[in-house]
């Protein structure tokens, strides 16, 4: 048999396997329905579709898997959660039934930082939204640099819910310019934050999860973690530092069934991005710039033809390390950034 005949019959296989346990009634097992909802195996199943010609078929029947609440009884504690890609996940884990603790600063303002980060009426709003789903909620205000913070809100999280399942360590804050023209204090609230944040955020959940012989932890790096960027030097190597502390944290947790996952998003719309220092540093010869325009230059160079990705697409990222398809996974990166990162790594 040739390659190309032996691949064709095993997409025929997957084709129909997954027909027909949406068609049968019985219970897809929960790691493959997973992997169909979420669009791992469907986008496998739907890419043979094409090719056999059962596209249409498939597209119909998708809709029709189960919509089981797969975090029901899981509480997922998120930092950066008032806004955001991570007020975006909480809603997203809270809509699959968790319980959500939003870990945020809402100070307003961080010293040597450019723009505003969430106040506290962001929080409360975050916090409403959060509920207005259905779930339990619990709005904590506090500093990802501070571990005992953490330590503190994680064992609120635990006397109010029960346990803590799922972390989501996004808090992060951004800033861009010339290698030369960063003072030490901007260089050191980066890595302060970004790194050293997401260490203490680890520090302080693990103890938890080590009990519980059970916790994810998921990393929002981003796809700067992945490339050089001469606008944003620090803020890119900050990022590489996320990605080699996840991989390190799972190496150290593995044993503990503790999942240590990182992803990588592109450019999304959200105030780190769209605000006025960051986009007068991306477009210095514009008078009057916006996100739009920022997101209109960088379509045309990247494969998928967009320019930017909502806080949204990010959340179903950060929920498929939270689910059952990724149950046996730990150390990963995914990429979620329109094909940029096809063109620089392997
Ligand atoms: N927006 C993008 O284009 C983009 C791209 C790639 C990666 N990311 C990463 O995604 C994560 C979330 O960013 P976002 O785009 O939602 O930004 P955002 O500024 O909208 O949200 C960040 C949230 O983190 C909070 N925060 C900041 N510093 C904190 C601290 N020390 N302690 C606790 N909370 C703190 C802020 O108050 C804010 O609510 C960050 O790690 C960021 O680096 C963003």
């Amino acid at each position: 048999m040739t390659k190309a005949h032996h691949e064709e019959k095993t997409l025929h296989k997957l084709v129909n396997r997954s027909k027909e346990d949406l068609c049968s009634g019985q219970p897809v097992d929960a790691g493959r329905r997973e992997a169909i909802k979420t669009g791992a195996l469907g986008a496998a199943v739907a890419a043979a579709s094409s090719v056999i010609g059962a596209g249409t078929v498939f597209a119909q029947e998708s809709r029709a898997v189960s919509t089981s609440k797969e975090l029901a009884g899981k509480t997922a504690f998120i930092t950066g959660g008032a806004r955001g890609i991570g007020l975006a996940t909480a809603e997203e884990m809270a809509k699959a039934g968790a319980n959500i603790v939003l870990f945020d600063i809402a100070s307003g303002q961080i010293p040597n930082v450019g723009y505003p980060m969430a106040n506290e009426s962001d929080l409360q709003s975050a916090k409403a939204k959060v509920e207005a789903v259905g779930a339990k909620c619990l709005a904590i205000k506090g500093d990802v640099r501070n571990r005992r913070a953490q330590e503190s809100a994680m064992d609120q999280a635990v006397k109010n819910f029960g346990s803590l399942d799922v972390v989501v360590a996004n808090a992060g804050v951004t800033q861009a310019g010339n290698i030369e023209e960063f003072s030490a204090e901007e260089i050191s609230v980066v890595f302060d934050i970004n790194v050293a944040g997401i260490v203490k955020t680890t520090q302080a959940a693990a103890p938890i999860m080590k009990k519980q012989q059970a916790g994810r932890i998921i990393y929002v790096s981003s796809a700067l973690g992945r490339m050089g960027n001469e606008l944003f030097p620090v803020y890119t190597s900050s990022k590489w530092a996320v990605i080699g502390f996840a991989k390190s944290a799972a190496l150290t947790y593995g044993k503990d069934n503790i999942l240590c996952n990182t992803v990588c998003p592109g450019l999304v719309h959200t105030r780190l991005a769209d605000n006025e220092y960051i986009l007068k540093k991306m477009l210095p010869n514009d008078p009057n710039p916006t996100f739009d325009r920022v997101s209109e230059m960088l379509k045309p160079g990247n494969p998928i033809s967009i320019g930017h990705l909502e806080p949204l697409d990010i959340a179903r990222a950060i929920m498929f390390f939270a689910g059952p398809a990724t149950a046996k996974v730990t150390g990963e990166v995914f990429d979620i950034s329109y094909g940029s990162t096809a063109r620089s790594i392997a």
